[in-house]
């Protein structure tokens, strides 16, 4: 019987679970497959720290949040005890046939290279970002964006009380995905994004006219986003595991420059973590489940070196060059169209 070894890494996400079952059923129901999970990403596969995962184990689990079998950034080959040949003597001592890593670009990445030192690996894409540059959407950003439009209606109700512009800051490191979806489904009178500078006379200007209206200010602003004189996206929290700044803060740093400008009483909130905790959305849980089931297929069909994929209403097979160093950006025209009406 065949045996494989999944894996999640990089930044949780609401879904990673349904994926996990998803892979275990498809395997022992339709493929004569057995699995093992990885701990904490990489560094179980490094380490050859595994669980076994059988149908018992992931009863239930696709409505759970997280994942359990634990995350991490560790790269493998980033640390000491890394490398391909580290990772072969591992499998070989646990009698695993292939790798699924479920992961983001940085996970891609690290699972391409894999794959040319001899490793058989394939992906299944993951971020609450949406910011991957093969598939139409990832898994995790359904939920993340329900949480971030739910979060400024909540905004909107106080704002309104103390006649306050609100500012929400939201994650998706250099892509505005989230801050898009979130900003036009809870009606923000502006939405900021790294894909496009706004100057702070625009940002005023919008706030001033809906104050104007007789309405409290709403501002979602990506935590990627740059006003013009800015050289880079704001970090203050230093650098991740992947060696990327960690971003976050421009909310606190807009806030009082709004207030300075327009004399209106604004207030920052950082959604933070929030926004991958907890149960994952229908919508997450159903695409979870489907790239669990074709990523079983994929290892059925040894097509080691892809990434299964959405497009459309589709699931394909993508080849990691595909899938790894291009960041699916916000694109300019989807901008603008929710610009025309900010204000
Ligand atoms: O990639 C997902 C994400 O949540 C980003 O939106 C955010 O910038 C980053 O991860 C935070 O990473 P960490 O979990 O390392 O703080």
């Amino acid at each position: 019987m065949a045996r494989f070894g999944i894996l999640t890494s990089g930044g949780d996400c609401p879904g990673l679970n349904a994926v996990i079952r998803g892979t275990v059923l498809q395997g022992s129901t339709v493929h004569d497959q057995e699995f093992v999970g990885f701990r904490d990403g990489f560094w179980g596969l490094v380490y050859g720290e595994a669980i076994d995962l059988d149908r018992s184990v992931v009863r239930g689990i696709s409505q759970q949040g997280g994942t359990i079998l634990g995350t991490s950034r560790f790269g493998p080959y980033t640390e000491p005890d890394g490398g391909p040949e580290n990772i072969k003597r591992a499998l070989q001592r646990i009698g695993v046939d292939g790798v699924i890593a479920v992961g983001g670009d940085g996970t891609m990445a690290a699972a391409n290279r894999l794959l040319g030192d001899g490793i058989p690996i394939v992906g299944v894409p993951k971020t609450i970002d949406n910011d991957l540059q093969a598939t139409d959407y990832t898994f995790g950003f359904n939920t993340a964006v329900e949480i971030a439009t739910e979060a400024v209606d909540r905004l909107r109700t106080t704002g309104n009380s103390h006649k306050r512009c609100m500012v929400l800051e939201v994650m998706g490191r250099h892509a505005g995905w989230i801050a898009m979806y979130a900003g036009v489904a809870a009606g923000a009178h502006a939405i900021l994004i790294p894909e496009q500078q706004e100057s702070l006379e625009q940002i005023c200007e919008w706030v001033v006219s809906v104050r104007d209206r007789g309405r409290s200010p709403m501002v979602v602003v990506a935590e990627g986003f740059m006003l013009p004189e800015m050289e880079q996206a704001h970090s203050y929290k230093g650098m991740d595991e992947f060696n990327r700044p960690r971003l976050g803060g421009i909310g606190e740093i807009l806030a009082p420059l709004i207030e300075e400008r327009t004399g209106i009483a604004t207030r920052a909130t950082v959604l933070g973590y929030i926004q991958r905790g907890g149960v994952p959305s229908a919508w997450d849980r159903v695409l979870g489940t489907r790239f669990g089931q074709a990523v079983s297929d994929l290892v059925a069909d040894a097509g080691w070196g892809s990434m299964v994929a959405l497009r459309g209403t589709d699931i394909v097979r993508v080849p990691f060059e595909e899938a790894v160093g291009h960041t699916k950006t916000v694109p300019l025209e989807y901008y603008r169209g929710a610009r025309a009406i900010f204000g």
